[in-house]
């Protein structure tokens, strides 16, 4: 079996709203799993959850939660009690590229619980009850920017390196009880996060994938059982073949022209 169809009935998936998140609901949707979709944006979600339902026949539950809050993970959580989940995509995340120094601590804060408690919470939640029935899986989704730090987004790639190491360790302390863990690493999926951050895509080494795409690859290192993936063949060429210093330096430059996008984008709102 091939898909994801042997960790249902149900599936919980947060970020569900857009992008990587959403494309993994879409999936699966269409491997027969049962979806819980949370993230911020209510109308979003109850789209996409009607949408699910009528193409592919299953169940849906909306659950409209900021997992920046302390107290999101939790109630996320509660939200599923009686719903028997095998799979578990924590894939919700945020960030600001820009000095360290120049943001504001409580927003840092609130980005540490989204970035890294959440991921703790549903982990160990989650962990439990699939360990319990014996069989599951968990996805925890990172990124490519957890190998090493990235100036000009340090917060996040610390943030990051926590649910790599996180998920590569359950990994192993979690499959001799049936339940699978791997670490999506991605680093050029091509979604909203990309504008958002004012990425300019013409300085991007290679052209970005699809979230279907990066969602698939995902789903194939889980099913043979790896750690970590990086979805995209180009980008671990890349990055295996780069000198860390030099990953370092390109990474760095691309995000303070980020930042700088960003900036220039606040200053003139009405062209945003
Ligand atoms: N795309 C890439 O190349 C790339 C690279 C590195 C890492 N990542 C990671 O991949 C994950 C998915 O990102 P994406 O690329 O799919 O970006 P995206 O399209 O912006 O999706 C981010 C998702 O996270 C949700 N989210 C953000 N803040 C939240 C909050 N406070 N509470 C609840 N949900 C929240 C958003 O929903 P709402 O706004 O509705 O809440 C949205 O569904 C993130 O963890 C990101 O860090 C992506």
């Amino acid at each position: 079996m091939n898909g994801l169809s042997a960790y249902g009935p149900w599936a919980v998936i947060t970020g569900a709203s857009s992008g990587i998140g959403r494309a993994f609901a879409e999936r699966c949707a269409a491997d027969g799993l049962n979806v819980v979709l949370a993230a911020r944006s209510t109308d979003r979600l109850q789209e996409l959850g009607r949408e699910l339902a009528n193409a592919h026949r299953i169940e849906h539950r909306v659950f409209a939660v900021d997992l920046s809050h302390e107290d999101g993970a939790t109630n996320l959580v509660a939200a599923c009690e009686d719903l028997n989940v095998g799979l578990l995509i924590s894939n919700a995340g945020n960030g600001r590229p820009g000095q360290y120094l120049d943001q504001d601590v409580p927003d840092l804060h609130r980005r540490l619980t989204l970035n890294t408690t959440t991921h703790l919470e549903l982990a160990h939640a989650f962990g439990h009850r699939l360990v319990r029935r014996g069989h599951g899986a968990i996805v925890l989704v990172s990124a490519l920017g957890a190998i090493h730090g990235l100036p000009n987004m340090a917060h996040e790639s610390a943030a990051k390196a926590y649910v790599l190491n996180l998920g590569e360790a359950l990994h192993h302390e979690l499959r001799p009880a049936g339940v699978h863990v791997t670490v999506m690493l991605p680093g050029n999926v091509d979604t909203p996060i990309i504008d958002k951050f004012g990425v300019d895509r013409a300085t991007l080494p290679i052209r970005p994938i699809t979230a279907p795409t990066a969602v698939r690859q995902t789903i194939r290192a889980l099913r043979s059982g790896r750690a970590t993936v990086v979805p995209d063949r180009r980008l671990r060429a890349l990055t295996r073949l780069t000198p860390r210093r030099i990953s370092i330096r390109m990474n760095s430059r691309m995000l303070a022209k980020a930042a700088a996008n960003l900036a220039a984008r606040t200053a003139t709102p009405e062209q945003a």
